[in-house]
């Protein structure tokens, strides 16, 4: 049907061809070989070119990088990504931060996904992304470094620089994103302070004392000591960076995890990073799509918005979505249904053509 439509011919028309020529009946909901309908065309004196419609893909993409006026944008907090080798202290610098204990629900105290938390300081929002520092978890850290504004790289002092912190490093240096140190567990015995930043120059990373321009700052995730100085750290190179976005566009950000959830069906895990998220509103992420039936905040507490560099979990897709996808929210769910089922189906191709003559009738080509 849509070769005829593009062509401009009865469909009968190209039945029968397809009889003649490749001794096939075909109906008008066939699926046709692009090189058979190449044929067809010729035998028709059509010129046909195939295009590949503009995909999903690259529709989500155009509303995720729609630049907004200078004026609609407003500072919003920034997003940080702990990074480091595993043990060095990443779960709890954060639990501290917040005054939580999520490290001592982990199994064998090992981080095994990315999650999200928002803490206050001195009237300031900041997002942390906890990654898992294990050598398996390459992938997670790599995603957790392309969300994020800037990077806390915990380097246990009592270890110095490892192949986590190594790995680390080369993903924050191709990101281009600011990096502060922080030299974690100072309140054990014997640590030798002067041997972690000699190990960080060599990593290319000169700290700030020593001439360079990377901040370390001395820090017991443990004990709280020196976490003031680092958050103020980071409040000065969010500053300096001005990150910004504008609240009042329709919500667009990336999915940090999706799972199942017994009794809530499929969660996403989401930053927002433009825009404002609210119940109701449709939304594509990845291949999944649906309605935000509810929000909920890092302390799990149901929320109704949620606004730039928010972490939040939702309900209400209609899949679970994959870690990295983007999301954005559209105009109804129609749209919504329909971006996601092309992306399920991405890779096809759909046939334009330019008419050359007009059509002929049946008997005209059967002559
Ligand atoms: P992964 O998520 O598995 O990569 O580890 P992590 O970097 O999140 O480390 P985590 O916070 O789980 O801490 C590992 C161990 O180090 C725990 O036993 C913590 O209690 C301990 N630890 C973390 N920070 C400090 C600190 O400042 N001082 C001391 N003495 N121990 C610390
Ligand atoms: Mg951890």
């Amino acid at each position: 049907r849509s070769l005829s439509e593009a062509m401009g011919r009865p469909a009968k028309t190209i039945m029968s061809i397809m009889f003649k020529e490749f001794g096939e009946m075909v109906t008008i909901n066939q699926i046709i070989e692009e090189d058979t309908a190449l044929a067809v065309a010729m035998e028709l004196g059509v010129d046909l070119t195939f295009k590949k419609q503009k995909g999903a893909l690259e529709l989500v993409e155009e509303i995720v990088e729609q630049e907004d006026a200078p004026e609609d944008l407003v500072t919003r907090p920034p997003i940080i990504t702990v990074l480091g080798h595993v043990d060095h202290g990443k779960t709890t610098l954060v639990d501290t931060l917040r005054n939580s204990k999520v490290v001592e629900g982990e199994a064998g105290g090992i981080t095994q996904h990315i999650a999200a938390y928002q803490v206050e300081y001195n009237g300031h929002k900041l997002t942390f992304v906890d990654t898992p520092g294990h050598a398996a978890f390459s992938e997670m850290r790599s995603r957790g470094a392309n969300v994020t504004d800037m990077v806390v790289l915990v380097v246990a002092a009592d270890d110095g620089v490892m192949p986590q912190t190594a790995e680390s490093i080369s993903h924050v240096k191709a990101s281009e994103v600011p990096m502060v140190v922080a030299m974690n567990k100072i309140d054990l015995p014997d640590i030798n302070e002067q041997k972690v930043l000699q190990e960080l120059t060599a990593q290319n990373v000169l700290p700030a004392e020593w001439g360079g321009e990377t901040e370390v700052v001395r820090v017991s995730a443990l004990k709280g000591t020196g976490l003031d100085n680092l958050l103020e750290t980071l409040l000065l190179t969010a500053e300096l960076h001005e990150l910004k976005a504008n609240p009042n566009r329709p919500a667009v950000g990336v999915c940090l995890e999706g799972f199942r959830d017994e009794g809530r069906g499929s969660v996403a895990w989401l930053i927002v990073q433009k825009g404002t998220l609210r119940i109701g509103d449709a939304v594509i992420c990845g291949k999944s799509y649906g309605y935000i039936r509810a929000m909920y905040d890092d302390q799990d507490q149901q929320i109704e918005e949620a606004p730039p560099s928010t972490p939040i979990k939702v309900t209400g897709l209609d899949s679970v979505p994959g870690a990295g996808d983007h999301f954005v929210v559209v105009g109804d769910i129609e749209q919504a249904r329909e971006l996601a089922e092309e992306r399920r189906h991405e890779g096809r191709t759909d046939v334009l053509s330019r008419h050359s003559g007009g059509p002929r009738t049946l008997d005209d080509i059967l002559g």
